[in-house]
């Protein structure tokens, strides 16, 4: 079996773009399609695979385009409709795939479909959102909470009613127990995929389908009394068990494309994850894989993450792995610059396909943003946690180069987020100069992934290496008639000195996280430094 039996989307590495932060090309200070173009050199000698491009249609940017007033346009921050065609095609040109947001869940408070559904109880469009009459009390209609804070109810003075939102107020839900609404999705679908492009990256899937009688969530008797959210218990808003029928709808859109690609935001971190899959494989053919995210950063949890996962999928569901995205702080924050490319060797030789966010292959990291200068809902509706929830410092510019705005956007512009302190030292230019750079290491790790059947669809074996369990991951990537890769990845801050003879006696160092280690080694005594991580080939 080769490269050509399994699917791009098995095979591949897709790139996550941020579009506000990636390239500005017009000096607005905000990212655009014309300079993500400018950069599509950069992302396929990368070694990557697949673009997923955070939303790009118009938007009041109350949540930064998760809130789309039109499904089938492009927001003119961005661009128009030439520039993405152009994007489409100079992605494609480049041997990539191009993947868009879609958010299904719901709309802007500025689509027209909202418009005309608010303006009165007998619109016909009245029922392509949830309106409810007040509760006795005058307050609203049932306890639920919305993600970004505060009640996921907001009354409307021109109907005297409330609609729902699980996020932003100007985030209404649309009513996917309407037929049309889904009708009008499947369109919106047909649209892209008719396009041209290679699939959709799902937005919060699992929220889709409420219980019909909005009956009220119970308490969480495990709640951490920290994310205000976490209060209740969501079982009547996420993941009931019917919106595995209407997954199978949207699948059934994309299948009538060849070799499309559906992904579906989903947080669900035991094996309640497989049946994202759909029952006979018609859900999603990833549901992203969140784990890693929320775990120790240690040996022995990140062994227990990837052998639950690993036994829940069996073989007859595609892994994907996450480290970070546009909602979660960074990896070089959570766990350190040294560890940033430790997560990275992992990221990257895992069985499945790994979802990279742009900048972490340089080692960005969060970047505190002044409080006159925070946007992101999640944090202005939740002062007392801003810190925590607040996603702004995670979607700071790209650092390209080390001139003033670091190459983002021109020297006299303000961007729209700050630019980290450090982007001086911390940037594309010097990285690429560098061959013992993260970004070097990025390459380098992806090219060999790239050419191995073993790395890029090969089994994965958990190693036993005794007393260094606590420290650090063994594993074995293997194919039939494949090169054999042991993998060593220490999470600890101090050395090791490790016996694998039992693993053969000799392997060579393809790639190390810190340079100059390449070449043969011992296995009977293998030195693995602090921080250390290391991809052999077996003999
Ligand atoms: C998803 C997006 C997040 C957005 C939310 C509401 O979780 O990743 O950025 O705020 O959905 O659309």
């Amino acid at each position: 079996m080769d490269s050509q039996e399994i699917a791009w989307w098995q095979h591949g590495i897709v790139y996550q773009i941020y579009p506000r932060s990636f390239q500005d090309s017009n000096g607005d200070g905000i990212g655009d399609l014309a300079g993500i173009i400018q950069r599509l050199d950069y992302v396929r000698d990368l070694g990557v695979n697949a673009v997923w491009l955070s939303p790009i249609y118009p938007s009041p940017m109350a949540d930064f385009g998760y809130d789309v007033a039109d499904y089938t346009g492009i927001h003119s921050l961005f661009g128009d409709m030439a520039d993405f065609d152009r994007l489409l095609a100079e992605t494609h040109r480049r041997g990539l795939k191009l993947i868009l947001d879609l958010v299904p869940n719901h709309s802007s408070n500025q689509h027209p479909w909202f418009l005309e559904s608010r303006r009165s109880r007998d619109n016909p469009r009245r029922d392509w959102y949830f309106w409810r009459d007040p509760a006795p009390d005058g307050g609203p209609p049932n306890n639920w909470l919305s993600v970004f804070g505060g009640p996921a109810w907001t009354f409307d003075e021109t109907t005297g009613q409330y609609y729902l939102h699980q996020f932003a107020r100007e985030q209404p839900e649309l009513n996917y127990r309407n037929p049309e609404v889904l009708a009008a999705m499947q369109a919106v679908m047909r649209f892209w995929l008719d396009k041209g492009i290679d699939g959709f990256r799902v937005d919060v899937i699992e929220f889709i389908l409420k219980d019909e009688q909005l009956r009220d969530e119970p308490e969480n008797p495990d709640w951490d009394g920290v994310d205000p959210h976490g209060r209740l218990k969501h079982i009547h808003t996420r993941d009931l068990p019917g919106v595995h029928d209407l997954i199978r709808e949207f699948r059934g859109v994309v299948d009538a494309y060849p070799e499309r690609v559906m992904i579906g935001e989903v947080f669900q971190f035991d094996e309640t994850i497989v049946s994202y899959y759909g029952a006979g494989g018609g859900g999603c053919h990833l549901p992203f894989n969140f784990r890693l995210i929320y775990r120790d950063w240690s040996a022995p949890s990140v062994r227990e993450a990837v052998a639950s996962y690993e036994a829940a999928l069996g073989s007859e569901h595609w892994p994907n792995w996450v480290l970070g995205n546009h909602d979660q702080h960074r990896i070089a924050t959570r766990v350190g610059f040294e560890q940033a490319r430790v997560a990275m060797l992992l990221l990257l030789t895992l069985r499945g396909t790994p979802t990279v966010y742009y900048g972490d292959e340089i080692g960005m990291e969060d970047v505190s943003i002044p409080p006159e200068r925070i946007q992101d809902p999640a944090a202005l509706n939740q002062p007392a946690v801003a810190h925590i929830f607040g996603r702004d410092p995670e979607r700071t510019p790209m650092q390209w180069d080390d001139s003033p705005n670091a190459g983002f956007c021109p020297p006299a512009m303000t961007p729209w987020l700050p630019l980290a302190e450090d982007f001086r030292q911390r940037n594309v230019a010097r990285q690429d100069a560098d061959p013992d750079s993260m970004l070097n290491l990025f390459r380098r790790v992806t090219a060999l992934r790239q050419g191995e059947p073993a790395l890029y669809r090969g089994t994965y074996r958990e190693i036993s290496l005794g007393e260094a369990d606590a420290g650090v991951l063994g594993y074995l990537r293997e194919a039939p008639g494949a090169r054999r890769f042991l993998v060593l990845l220490n999470f600890a801050a101090h050395p090791w000195q490790l016996d694998l003879a039992a693993l053969g006696a000799g392997a060579e160092v393809r790639v190390a996280s810190h340079g100059g280690r390449e070449g043969p080694v011992a296995l009977n005594n293998l030195a693995l430094g602090a921080d250390e991580g290391l991809v052999l080939a077996l003999d």
